[in-house]
């Protein structure tokens, strides 16, 4: 009985493995929904690193987030025939370079406001993009409590 039910079990499973075998699988590409899902994490962090005046993690989370950017123009350049990749550039590329200004000058005041800039300037994509259901704006509440963004007392 119980080798009959190994038996069984056995086959049932043969025809699964012999596809998997002879037919390798695409290799897996994040969808842009997955991209934007850590954008939004960076975007997020970034906030709180430029309010606490942790200029190195500001300037790391910004650096994450633009190769977010990047990566979801090489691996989804087109969605739903929209040209993701051409509009990408045109959308942040100001308010990226404002950002990387304010953090390497340390200027809280010029990082809010090109932070700003660059939170319209993901809202307006998404109109662009048919999706302006999605509204991004500056984090209330800081996304993982167990990581430090401020620039006191790093432990
Ligand atoms: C080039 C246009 C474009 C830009 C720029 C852009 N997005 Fe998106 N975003 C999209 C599109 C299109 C979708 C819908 C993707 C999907 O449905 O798979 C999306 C989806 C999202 C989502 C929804 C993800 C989910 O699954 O809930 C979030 C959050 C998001 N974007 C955040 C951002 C943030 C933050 C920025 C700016 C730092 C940004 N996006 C910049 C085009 C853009």
């Amino acid at each position: 009985m119980k080798y009959t039910l190994f038996a069984v079990l056995l086959l049932a499973g043969l025809p699964g493995i012999a596809s998997a075998v002879s037919e390798p699988q695409p290799p897996y590409t994040p969808g842009l929904g997955e991209f934007m899902s850590s954008i939004q994490m960076r975007h997020a962090k970034l906030w709180f690193a430029g309010k606490g005046r942790n200029w190195p993690l500001a300037g790391y989370e910004l650096d994450e987030l633009e190769e977010g950017l990047e990566d979801a123009a090489k691996y989804q350049p087109v969605f739903k025939g929209k040209p993701i990749a051409e509009m990408i550039g045109p959308a942040t590329g100001e308010p990226l370079a404002q950002l990387k200004k304010a953090i390497d000058e340390k200027d809280s005041a010029h990082f809010v406001k090109a932070y700003d800039q660059l939170t319209r300037a993901c809202s307006s994509c998404h109109q662009s993009a048919g999706h302006g259901f999605i509204v991004i704006r500056r984090p209330a509440v800081p996304p993982m409590s167990d990581q430090r963004y401020d620039a006191r007392n790093r432990s």
